[in-house]
């Protein structure tokens, strides 16, 4: 039964001298080995190893978590609503063909494993990913949330038209149980025109000091009548327009709070909602593209440590990118252009058919590939060489020289008829041996809601988790304080489609890495390490 309770930290132990366990917590130990490497002229590499010890130490008991939505009349929120009471309440529905059972496929904490380690015959053995610590079970999730359109959960969910009609009827008097999303904050300039219909269900008055303070309460007022130990407040609601950086206006911390208090109007909704959250104490993560977490958020979220992670779902054609990219370029081939186009019909695709909240996602879906083709110097000339052929040919120092990189286009189109069934088309085009060239085309159709809402659930649990896990460098001796994570959670990357990194550290975008990063931090977490693909017992007598 999917609801089955079962501790995670009784699934897996690790009996080993790095890893204590305790009622309380997992503790392990994990040697972090790394390389510094300096680069020579003439293309030689001298390199030190490094070796830094550190422990990791995990609190067991999962929190009574809960988990709000601003946007949770949308397509994604509704979506996750009645996923999560369908598998809840074991409710099955026919389809054309079959009869359907709840899951939570596309997952990767719920549906993907993790290679463990050989049985005694040599054989892998894998376990689910969510076995590996104590995680929330999404069916444990209490929901709640904003939304600027006041229609009820079960209304909204007809109006999102993502779901069978069978278990659109059978879930129905569930999600009209939750009753209607909070009124949420409404700055018309931040999303589409053609939204404004919908927003029926606002805070009142243009005080954005007054908005944020609303927010911070909701969020107690859900914690206290719910009986919670923490809430994960999530970003689902529309793609805004990006907010200006302005010095001053949300640069700095105090900046940042300043500007809610005198309402200026480059204070984005969603930036009063993470500030709300930071605040709080509270998780906030960011789904969608526009630039939510300005500086002066990260900055406030690293004074008030508390955690936030972004930017925008990582669910389609820009997770395949991600792959086929890496494919190529790691295969030595080059790709010349990457060309998408995507049309959709869902209200998503309807508001970002206006110009500023496209721009947002043409951001977030443009720099997907940088950090691979920056990571082949041999396919792709750098900037400094760019820079010395451009020098070399006029005579003259050229400013803002980028290094090549291939041309890279994104288009998207609103196209009502296909509705949440998203469409996505991706020429690349690539160079082979002695100038010859490579087309791949993909047509992808992705039911948009149902892509998402797996994600959405990973990085809540995921994010829930990180609060969880304290470290401390042993370097510093063995009384070191444990010290919580740094407040961006990169580690959430891998459902990301421009995931929100520490500043002034590199981007990885390569979903393989992404994942790696995430496997190799959970088995440290409990003591194992090392890559599991070297599979050295196997290429040795
Ligand atoms: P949707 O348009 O169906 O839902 C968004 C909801 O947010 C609507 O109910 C709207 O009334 C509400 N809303 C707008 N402004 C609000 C505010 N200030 N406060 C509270 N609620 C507000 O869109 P959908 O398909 O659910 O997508 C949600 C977001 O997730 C979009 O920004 C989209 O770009 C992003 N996203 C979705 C992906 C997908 O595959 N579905 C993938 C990647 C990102």
């Amino acid at each position: 039964h999917p609801t089955a309770a079962r501790s995670p930290a009784d699934a897996i132990t690790v009996q080993g001298e790095n890893t204590i366990y305790t009622d309380e917590y997992i503790t392990s130990k994990f040697i972090n080995r790394g390389a510094d490497v300096v680069v020579q002229e003439g293309g030689r590499y001298v390199i030190k190893p490094t070796v830094t010890p550190f422990e990791f130490r995990t609190q067991r008991k999962v929190p009574r978590t809960g988990l709000m939505l601003v946007g949770i009349g949308g397509n994604n929120g509704t979506t996750l609503v009645a996923t999560i009471l369908a598998n809840r309440h074991n409710i099955a529905w026919h389809t054309k063909s079959t009869i359907q059972r709840p899951n939570y496929i596309g997952s990767l904490l719920r549906a993907s494993t993790i290679r463990l380690g050989l049985d005694e015959t040599g054989k892998d053995v894998y376990a689910p990913l969510s076995d590996l610590l104590p995680m929330v079970h999404p069916n444990d999730l209490v929901l709640g949330g904003w939304d600027i359109s006041g229609a009820p959960l079960d209304a909204a969910m007809k109006r999102a038209a993502v779901l069978e009609w069978d278990l659109q009827r059978q879930v129905a008097p569930y999600l009209k149980q939750l009753g209607a999303p909070l009124p949420s904050i409404y700055y018309p300039d931040y999303i589409a025109a053609n939204q404004e219909d919908r927003a029926d269900n606002v805070i009142p008055g243009t005080n954005k000091g007054a908005h944020l303070e609303q927010i911070r309460k909701d969020i107690r007022d859900f914690k206290a009548a719910n009986n919670l130990d923490q809430v994960i407040v999530f970003w689902t609601a529309n793609t805004e327009r990006y907010s200006e950086i302005i010095p001053g206006v949300n640069d700095t911390a105090e900046a940042i709070l300043a500007s809610i208090e005198n309402s200026h109007e480059e204070v984005a909704p969603s930036t009063v909602f993470a500030v709300a959250s930071i605040l709080e104490g509270a998780p906030f993560i960011n789904g969608a593209p526009q630039n939510t977490f300005v500086p002066g958020v990260i900055k406030l979220a690293e004074q008030y440590k508390s955690f936030i992670g972004g930017d925008d779902l990582k669910s389609g054609q820009t997770k395949l990118k991600s792959v086929l990219a890496e494919f190529l370029v790691n295969a030595g081939i080059k790709p010349l252009s990457i060309a998408s186009y995507n049309h959709l019909g869902n209200n998503d695709g309807r508001n970002l058919s206006s110009q500023r909240q496209f721009r947002s996602k043409e951001i977030s879906k443009s720099s997907v590939v940088d950090d691979m083709v920056a990571a082949n110097h041999l396919l792709y000339k750098t900037k400094a060489e760019v820079e010395a052929e451009q020098e070399a040919s006029t005579g003259e120092k050229v400013k803002d020289v980028k290094g090549e990189h291939p041309d890279h286009i994104v288009v998207i189109k609103y196209v009502p008829a296909v509705g949440d069934s998203k469409r996505a088309i991706d020429e690349y085009y690539s160079e082979i041996m002695g100038g010859g060239r490579s087309t791949i085309n993909i047509f992808n159709e992705c039911e948009d809601s149902l892509l998402a809402t797996p994600l959405i659930l990973d990085l809540t649990i995921l994010a829930e988790l990180l609060t969880r896990v304290n470290y401390r460098e042993l370097t510093n001796g063995p009384d070191a304080d444990f010290k919580p994570l740094y407040p961006v959670l990169s580690l959430l990357s891998y459902m990301l489609k421009a995931p929100l990194v520490k500043p002034g550290t590199d981007v990885v975008n390569s979903l393989s890495r992404q994942r790696n990063a995430l496997e190799m931090f959970l088995k440290a977490c409990i003591g194992l390490e090392g890559s599991s693909d070297l599979l050295l017992e196997t290429r040795i007598w």
